[in-house]
């Protein structure tokens, strides 16, 4: 009794899911680690009450809390939430705010984003989602894909951990692209989680 609980603290990583919009991703990620001993996911972080990723939050009986823009940048809040709950792994899951600077300095190396285009293309404020396709598509890319990368203090800068590409045909509208690339995250993203905490 004793060892296997040494065990599941050694090894259990406590992982905090952030997402701004649907959070398929999210809900993704969950699935894949369902089972596993490598993670456990005790909350989803969103800036946005009504986002859908609370309603798959629900689904997936985890507990997911909002925190205001103004929260996220000018308190601790959020901070004391990950405290509260034990976590030692950020995944930005579609969050669209930056990481605020309390939050990157206690999460070293600890915080990966997905992006859905191949940085460093592509990137920067603004670029998130749709955004991201259409820009792809009208600047007539023959290719896209995803870019997993740990997180620093400037949007989509930090270290890349992993890229994937899909191809962008001619008659490809952003809708099509954006359904090929969310396939590649589905494919790699927890995958790359994995390794990552099996480091
Ligand atoms: C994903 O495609 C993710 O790569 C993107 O938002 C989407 C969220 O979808 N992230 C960014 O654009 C970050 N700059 P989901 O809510 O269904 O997981």
């Amino acid at each position: 009794m004793f060892v296997c609980r040494l065990s599941e603290n050694i090894f259990m990583n406590k992982i905090a899911i952030f997402a701004s919009g649907s959070g398929s991703n999210a809900e993704n990620i969950v699935n894949y680690f369902e089972g596993k001993d490598a993670a456990s996911f005790p909350v989803i972080i969103s800036n946005k009450k009504d986002a859908y990723v609370h309603e798959r939050a629900k689904r997936l009986g985890i507990k997911s809390v909002t925190f205001s823009k103004s929260e996220f940048d000018s308190t601790d809040m959020v901070l004391d939430c990950l405290k509260e709950n034990g976590i030692d792994f950020i995944v930005l899951a579609g969050f669209l705010l930056k990481v605020p600077e309390n939050i990157l300095k206690a999460y070293p190396n600890k915080i990966v984003n997905i992006h859905p285009a191949l940085l460093p293309k592509f990137g920067g404020k603004g670029m998130y989602g749709d955004n991201v396709h259409k820009a792809v598509v009208e600047a007539g890319e023959t290719e896209s894909g995803i870019t997993i990368h740990y997180v620093n203090e400037n949007y989509d800068e930090g270290t890349i951990i992993f890229q994937a590409k899909c191809t962008v045909d001619k008659d490809d509208t952003y809708e099509d692209v954006a359904k090929k690339v969310h396939t590649l995250e589905y494919m790699h993203f927890p995958v790359i989680i994995e390794n990552i905490l099996s480091k």
